[in-house]
């Protein structure tokens, strides 16, 4: 199969915050989607949150109203997964971050789908070999790992269990590229992918800063942002170092500060538990950092998500991803 083949797709776990996220982006492009969730209910929330999402890039310009009506129109929810998945060729799999529930999701639907049909699991660093060890069909099990907001940001990891072939691969490869976004292919599988690992590393400094007293939860947030964070939205740490280093590049850039970045590393730290302390500050430090933002950029989680949303298609925008 070719991805222009895939004329429909299935959402599982459509009314969470990554299955709306897919549909919006799927609907967005044409596509029709079957929105699986487990209660009637799960589905009133799929509808409200794709006609949010829908309507907002329609604010933005990004889709016409009339575009709208006929994307909503190309929704089908269900609590069937017989109805979800039966003649859909690509599945995106979206349910909650647990091995036994991705499995039994997956045994109902090798029980309906074809069998050619793509599994893409939206694991955020689950094995996707233990997700399929009992498939019936563990050729066509992925890892599609998208970041939040997916409909808006375009990075896919894409990773492979033991038996996935080369061609579901392939095939998930091109047919996100198709949709507008940019996926890379793990060539082996790592548990927490790639984006995930360098932001937990981070996360785990930041954590340490803060506990040793360095700076406030709020300072760290400011550290990131108004500093790396800037660049990072442009070009990955490897070009960054290259243009730090001037005319000897990154190479020149390694040699100068390597001694210096050692002994850092050597004071860093380097434990692998979150502390017990740190949920309860983190969410205080949260909370003060929330409310001492300036009214225009919001201070509810609701109002910065918009406000995120409002500065990532701006960014976009700059990158020609929209
Ligand atoms: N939230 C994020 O920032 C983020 C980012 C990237 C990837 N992910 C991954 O995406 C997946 C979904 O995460 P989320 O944050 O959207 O979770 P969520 O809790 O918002 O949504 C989970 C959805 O799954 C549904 N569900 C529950 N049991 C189910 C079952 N047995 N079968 C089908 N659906 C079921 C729920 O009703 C809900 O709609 C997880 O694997 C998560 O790791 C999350």
């Amino acid at each position: 199969m070719k991805a222009s083949e895939i004329k429909k797709v299935a959402v599982l776990g459509g009314s969470g915050m990554i299955g709306s996220s897919w549909t919006t982006n799927f609907l967005w492009r044409g596509l029709p989607v079957h929105v699986y969730d487990v209660s009637e209910e799960c589905l009133k929330t799929a509808r409200d949150r794709v006609r949010g999402n829908l309507q907002y890039l329609v604010n933005k310009g990004l889709l016409t109203q009339e575009k709208m009506n006929v994307a909503l129109g190309l929704a089908r929810y269900t609590t069937s997964m017989e109805t979800a998945v039966k003649d859909v060729p690509f599945i995106q799999e979206a349910a909650p971050e647990k091995y036994d529930v991705k499995q039994a999701l997956l045994a109902e639907v090798d029980r309906y789908a074809p069998a050619e049909a793509v599994f893409a699991s939206s694991t955020s660093g689950l094995l996707i070999t233990e997700i399929a060890k009992d498939s019936a069909h563990p050729e066509r099990c992925l890892g599609a790992h998208p970041y939040n907001p997916p409909h808006l940001i375009p990075l896919i990891e894409i990773s492979k269990g033991e038996k996935t072939s080369a061609a579901a691969v392939t095939l998930a490869y091109d047919f996100y590229r198709s949709h507008g976004k940019e996926p890379i292919i793990l060539q082996k599988e790592a548990l927490g992918f790639i984006a995930n690992r360098l932001s937990v590393a981070l996360y785990r400094e930041a954590i340490d800063l803060v506990l040793k007293g360095v700076c406030s939860v709020e300072d760290i947030d400011k550290a990131v942002c108004f500093g790396p964070g800037l660049r990072y939205a442009l070009m990955g740490p490897n070009l960054i170092y290259q243009l730090g280093g001037g005319p000897f590049g990154i190479k020149g850039i390694m040699q100068h500060i390597g001694p210096s970045v050692e002994l850092w590393w050597a004071d860093m730290a380097d434990w692998k538990k979150v502390p017990p302390a740190w949920p309860d500050m983190a969410q205080e430090g949260v909370l003060k950092e929330m409310a001492n933002r300036p009214e225009e950029q919001g201070k509810t989680p609701e109002e910065i998500a918009r406000w995120r949303d409002d500065g990532l298609l701006a960014l976009l925008k700059f990158l020609n991803k929209v």
